[in-house]
């Protein structure tokens, strides 16, 4: 038997964080250039040029390269490759929600090796394709939900496949993490919401998903408590500094617990994104208490013991006196308590759909750590269960 578990990613935490960033950059690289990847909201929100002026101040030049879209495309990356070579960049700071963080990931690849996105695609063993040693990457987060910071893997649409590509590397983990809650205090309250989601369904599927891994079990719990705790009040008071510095926290520990894996609901909710552009986390908010429930109605036989107190351990942060049959109830209940009130069928999909969307879900590579093994026939079951439900 063996294990491994990796926790290496510097994280600066408060608002004291992003000044104190530039000088940590300027040790290490001294004056650059450094490319800084975001996209064009965080430009127009000035939130770009305020990470510009804690760098420069430190004497560090920066490349700004704006050109990521939500759900990045491979080209987005290949430009920001190609910028960060022509300028002679020494390092990436990435700077927004999750596109623009996993799009840097991805250029730091890309801006080292030669090859096309798919030629490093980890469902095609392309990690063993990451030879040489990667640009740095550096990480702000402005959302608090992907915790892409301290992720080591990335996903950017490949442009032959139409398809969510998955780079995955060890090397591609930030090396510093920069979670300022003064810079997610303009994300709206929906956004804050299915941000949080997001978060929320990472530590919920990975303290659930196979393996053995107490360290990101006992992350992930602390997670959901602070997801619970804080989520309502970030949502209802976007200002509330205390609420969205919890949330970072939150964000960075689920995405930290998923080394150990994730489940299902990733897997559905992929294909809701490459499809119809829906949220990543909403997808996750539509899918996860109704996933969950399926899995109860209809596979209670595979439940072992274990994974029914994992299901009632969840549930009692929710509600100290639950059962594991309450988990799924109680997780819409928040779904709802935090504004989130829309249906699967407004995503745009719909029963015709459902085959595709099943055979997506099903290459997909993260319902193969499910508790539950399931088939193609029942990620269809569960998108249809849905699409059946009325909210
Ligand atoms: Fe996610």
């Amino acid at each position: 038997m063996l294990a491994q578990f990796n926790f290496p990613t510097t994280i600066l935490f408060g608002t004291e964080a992003l000044g104190v960033f530039g000088g940590r950059v300027a040790e290490r690289h001294g004056n650059g250039p450094m490319l800084l990847v975001t996209d064009e909201g965080l430009v127009r929100a000035g939130i770009a040029d305020r990470v510009r002026r804690v760098l420069e101040a430190a004497g560090v030049k920066v490349e700004l390269f704006a050109e990521v879209h939500p759900n990045p495309v491979e080209a987005d990356v290949v430009a920001g490759a190609r910028r960060y070579r022509d300028t002679g960049c020494t390092g990436i700071v990435g700077l927004g929600g999750g596109s623009p963080l996993d799009a840097a990931k991805v250029v730091a690849v890309l801006a080292t090796h030669e090859g096309s996105l798919l030629d490093f695609d980890a469902m095609r063993g392309g990690d063993a394709r990451i030879t040489s040693a990667l640009a740095p990457v550096y990480a702000i987060p402005t959302t608090a939900g992907t915790g892409s910071e301290v992720g080591r893997s990335a996903v950017v649409i490949a442009e032959a496949t139409k398809r969510k590509t998955i780079v995955f590397h060890p090397t591609l983990m930030p090396r510093i993490a920069v979670l300022a809650p003064e810079l997610t205090v303009g994300l709206p309250p929906h956004l804050t919401a299915a941000t949080g989601f997001d978060a929320l369904t990472h530590a919920v599927e990975a303290y659930l998903s196979v393996g053995y891994h107490p360290m990101a079990d006992a992350i992930a719990l602390g997670a959901i408590e602070l997801v619970v705790a804080h989520l309502p009040t970030a949502v209802a008071d976007g200002a509330d500094l205390e609420a969205r510095g919890h949330m970072l926290v939150a964000a960075t520990m689920g995405a930290t617990a998923f080394q150990k894996g994730l489940g299902v609901v990733h897997s559905l909710a992929h294909p809701l994104s490459t499809r119809y552009g829906t949220h990543h986390g909403l997808a996750n908010a539509l899918l996860l208490p109704g996933a969950l429930a399926w899995q109860l109605a209809h596979e209670r036989a595979s439940f072992t013991d274990d994974l029914l107190a994992r299901y009632r351990r969840i549930a009692r942060i929710l509600d100290p006196g639950a059962s594991a049959d309450d988990l799924p109830r109680l997780l819409a209940d928040f779904r709802r308590r935090v504004g989130i009130t829309e249906t699967l069928a407004e995503t745009g999909a719909t029963h015709d759909d459902v085959p595709a969307l099943a055979d997506e879900a099903y290459d997909d590579p993260c319902h193969r750590e499910n508790p539950i093994t399931l088939s193609r026939d029942d990620l269809a079951a569960i998108y249809r269960s849905l699409l059946d439900a009325t909210g």
